[in-house]
């Protein structure tokens, strides 16, 4: 059974509110729900955290590296400008995939470049909540075909 970390970045939190019509009306503990239902459906283990500051999801990323087989990752506006969260991502050595609710590429111009994109198995914008499904299936995938080999 893989153990996954799902990490949400700043204003993630404020899902719902914040700018529905970019990020859709769920809630992230409507998210959270929906995340926890595939997990158990694919023998997943989660845990899933937000966190607003950069350094503090520095931090997790290190915590966590130990316990963890994958990472899902919407590092929000971080995505754009954090050499930290990429390097901790890098230091883990685990897979890890880029997930956004919106497609960053159809967005403003300082939104395309995503700095975790080079240190990312992939990434998975534009599908709504579908996106951390998307995820979080891909790192239930990556895990069974690299324990089969
Ligand atoms: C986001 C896209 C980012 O550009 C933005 O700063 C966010 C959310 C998304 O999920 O679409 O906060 O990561």
């Amino acid at each position: 059974m893989p153990n996954i970390i799902v990490i949400h970045g700043p204003n993630l939190h404020l899902l719902g509110k914040r700018e529905p019509e970019v990020y859709g009306k769920l809630t992230l503990d409507d998210i959270n729900a929906r995340l926890e239902a595939l997990a158990r459906e694919l023998g997943a283990q989660l845990r899933i955290e937000q966190r607003n500051g950069e350094g503090e999801i520095v931090t997790l990323i290190g915590e966590t590296m130990d316990w963890a087989d994958a990472v899902v990752i919407n590092p929000a506006a971080y995505t754009h400008t954090s050499v930290a969260i990429r390097d901790a991502i890098a230091a883990t050595g685990l897979p890890a995939i880029e997930v956004h609710l919106s497609n960053i590429h159809k967005r403003e111009e300082f939104r395309h470049k995503s700095l975790i994109a080079g240190v990312a198995v992939g990434q998975i914008a534009g599908f709504g909540c579908e996106s951390y499904l998307l995820g979080l299936r891909a790192a239930c995938s990556i895990y069974t075909n690299s324990s089969r080999s």
